[in-house]
């Protein structure tokens, strides 16, 4: 009896039901297709005015099989034709995730997104940029959706313009980037947790349904135990060399918020945006909200492509200087911490001359006067020169250092300030905390309130001002060591607005400086890799990973950071840090920007000699590392090493970087290490560089060709007493 009732019930709730589902399969009116030159992302515009994602994969010859795609889907029914919505509107027909929630000027919290028009700009050659206008049906609420594609990088930014003419200002409950969906089997997510000095530890999973969120509630150095930037394999494991997997995340360096939703249908729908935790955004009428960027690639041949596609873009249109020269350097941070003077300053002058890089780096501990910077307890936000310290300022140093024949360089932490200080003294409502309870710290300190204009006036007069006192300053090191406690802005009329004003008001201080300083190399530290984003890196040339410099470590962070940022952003220093020899630590930090942090006294004679002929080496290999393209051999979390290679443009050049990751006495590398990216029909002399105590164990003058490189490989003999090995790859005519 009990199964008739079920069966009746069934079969009227499907009359009621199909109706709607049978037009599951919608004619479309247009499709917009956004094509890179291996990928394409298709939306359709339905006879009802939805847009929705169609597609995401690779690029059909004849455009207009696009709209046949749906139809060889035999999937659960969707109960409101939205599912694949390309910017998902609640409080309407939407059963998923939203994308976008409002709650309009009246209280009303419908919204219902329809198709108005879109245009299509050519930027470049090389990059299009695709603007979909969408409107409310009832409320004057406008969504704008733009795409930039970036052709040969095979890169899309996505990001959203929102805005309205209603009589108030309306609430951002929730305001995403991005709301793409994915068809797939079976889909595979690697994200990254991580901490101070375990940075970017990554994990996969196998998505099932129901949401898996990456998210930062940490207001600044957001990235302290995760990431947005994430890879998501499509139908199969992700593999280094093949599948089809997208890489991505959100351009912002405040709170994230990304989710991934295995839906009824069995598909993936990525949402990706500011977090609305905590900030329910007040739009004011005919104001413009901009989303952050979400920006992704698709490879079909794997991560290893996937990266090469990021790091291209990256170096063409993103990060500052991306194509650019970078600056070695001594850092005087765990050499001397907060103990200097003049003496020791010119004594790391001549340090750095002696090493050979090119730059010297002052680091924290430099400022404060009636409250001097000797420990992380004080001085945040009084930026004058500490008289006791530097008599003669900053600007007899930076001659100084010209006379010595190197760069200076030095570091600031401009978003904060300390309790003990000149500056919270005198503005106390400068400072983010809540007006009635005990203040909380993170290292020490608090963090100053970005969303109020004055503050951003007064860091940008600070720089200015450290740089018109200073001619010849060449390098920044920019740092931000604490997260937001107790969120709080005396600034604010509505306390939703702080922790995404913050971050505007970050990059508008940052904009000004570029505007003022465009070219100025500058690190973007965080305590660490505490904020490390495609938003940021827009005003930075380098980033640095993370505090923890013992090599072993790093190779792991370092490889992680690979599969989203290219080497010639990573700051790699060699310290004092880990037990390994100095050639380790030397072949760890050449995968990147190399940079030093530790006292040269402190070596011995052999080891300062290995140090400055490992410099030399890195000029003659830089270039391939900063502009080349990466490949990943040998991932140290499947083997016993780890392996990988730098391959110039025009393929005449190459190094290989390789480490034992497992030490045993009888661990090696026992098979050769199969190349990728060479040309086949180029041949390579093969010099292994940066020797040390011993002889290379590779055979003298050898000659490879490509296609024995890619098909045989080589092997660097890695074992117990040799855990490194550089090899520098020549083409001989
Ligand atoms: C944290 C950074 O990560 C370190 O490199 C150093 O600059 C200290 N801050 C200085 O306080």
């Amino acid at each position: 009896m009990k199964k008739n009732i079920l069966i009746l019930f069934l079969a009227f709730y499907c009359i009621k039901a199909f109706p709607q589902q049978t037009q599951l399969i919608l004619k479309t009116e247009k499709d917009i297709v956004l094509n890179t030159d291996k990928f394409a992302m298709v939306l359709s515009i339905e006879e009802n005015k939805d847009v929705n994602t169609i597609y995401l994969g690779k690029k059909l010859k004849d455009e207009k099989e696009y709209r046949k795609i749906n139809g060889q889907y035999k999937q659960a029914h969707d109960y409101t034709n939205m599912y694949q919505s390309a910017y998902t509107a609640s409080g309407t027909r939407n059963l998923l995730e939203p994308a976008i929630s409002v709650e309009h000027a009246d209280g009303n919290q419908a919204l219902d997104l329809k198709y108005v028009d879109h245009k299509i700009e050519d930027k470049s050659p090389n990059q299009k940029h695709v603007v979909v206008t969408l409107k409310d049906q009832v409320y004057p609420f406008f969504v704008e959706l733009h795409y930039l594609t970036n052709v040969k990088e095979n890169v899309i930014e996505q990001w959203a313009v929102i805005k309205h003419q209603e009589k108030k200002a309306v609430k951002l409950v929730k305001y995403a980037s991005a709301n793409i969906s994915v068809k797939g089997s079976d889909f595979y997510l690697r994200n990254y947790h991580g901490d101070w000095i375990a940075e970017m530890q990554p994990e996969t999973q196998k998505l099932t349904h129901g949401i898996k969120t990456l998210d930062s509630k940490l207001g600044s150095r957001t990235n302290l135990f995760q990431t947005s930037y994430f890879a998501l394999s499509i139908d199969n494991p992700i593999a280094e060399n093949e599948g089809t997997v997208l890489l991505g995340g959100l351009d912002w360096s405040g709170n994230f918020r990304v989710d991934f939703e295995k839906d009824p249908q069995e598909n993936v729908r990525i949402i990706a945006g500011i977090n609305n935790y905590a900030s329910h955004y007040s739009l004011a009428p005919n104001k413009e909200f901009v989303t952050p960027r979400f920006t992704f690639t698709l490879s079909t041949q794997g991560l290893g492509q996937g990266s090469r596609n990021l790091h291209e873009w990256a170096r063409n249109s993103r990060l500052l200087d991306g194509n650019g020269e970078r600056l070695t350097l001594l850092n005087n941070w765990e050499s001397t911490y907060f103990d200097f003077d003049e003496k020791k300053i010119s004594h790391l002058l001549e340090n750095t001359k002696k090493l050979g890089v090119d730059l010297f780096l002052l680091d924290d501990g430099w400022f404060g006067n009636k409250y001097p910077r000797n420990a992380d307890t004080s001085a945040l936000g009084d930026w004058e020169v500490n008289k006791k310290k530097l008599p003669n300022g900053i600007f007899s140093i930076v001659k100084e250092a010209k006379k010595t024949g190197v760069e200076f360089g030095i570091w600031v932490e401009p978003e904060m300030v300390s309790p003990k200080s000149e500056l919270y003294e005198k503005h106390p409502k400068w400072v983010v905390k809540q007006p009635a309870r005990d203040e909380y710290y993170f290292r020490n300190q608090l963090v100053l309130d970005l969303s109020n204009p004055e503050v951003q006036d007064f860091i940008f007069n600070m720089m200015d001002k450290l740089f018109t006192d200073n001619p010849g300053l060449a390098y920044v090191k920019w740092d931000c060591n604490a997260v937001i406690y107790n969120a709080y802005s005396a600034y604010q009329k509505d306390q939703n607005n702080f922790y995404t004003d913050y971050t505007f008001g970050l990059y508008k201080v940052l904009e000004r400086f570029r505007a003022k300083y465009p070219k100025v190399p500058m690190m973007l530290c965080s305590g660490g890799g505490g904020r490390v984003d495609y938003g940021s890196l827009k005003y930075f040339t380098e980033y640095w990973p993370s505090d923890n410099t013992d090599p072993y470590d790093r190779i792991f962070i370092q490889y992680e950071n690979s599969l989203f940022f290219p080497a010639i952003a990573s700051a790699n220093h060699i310290t004092t840090f880990g037990n390994q020899d100095i050639k380790f630590k030397v072949d760890v930090a050449g995968m990147g920007k190399m940079g030093f942090d530790l006292n040269l006294e402190e070596l011995h004679d052999e080891e300062l000699k290995f140090a400055q002929e490992a410099v030399k080496n890195y000029n003659l290999y830089k270039d391939i590392v900063w502009h080349g393209d990466l490949y990943r051999f040998a991932n140290p979390r499947e083997t016993n090493h780890a392996s990988l290679g730098y391959v110039s443009k025009d393929k005449s050049k190459a190094v290989m970087f390789n480490y034992l990751t497992k030490y045993t006495h009888v661990s090696k590398t026992t098979n050769p290490i199969k190349w990728d990216g060479l040309d086949a029909n180029k041949n390579y002399k093969i010099t292994e560089i940066n020797l040390y105590k011993s002889g290379s164990y590779l055979q003298n003058d050898l000659v490879l060709s490509g296609d024995f490189l890619m098909k045989v490989g080589i092997n660097p003999i890695l074992e117990n007493n040799r855990r490194s090995v550089v090899l520098l790859l020549e083409e001989v005519k």
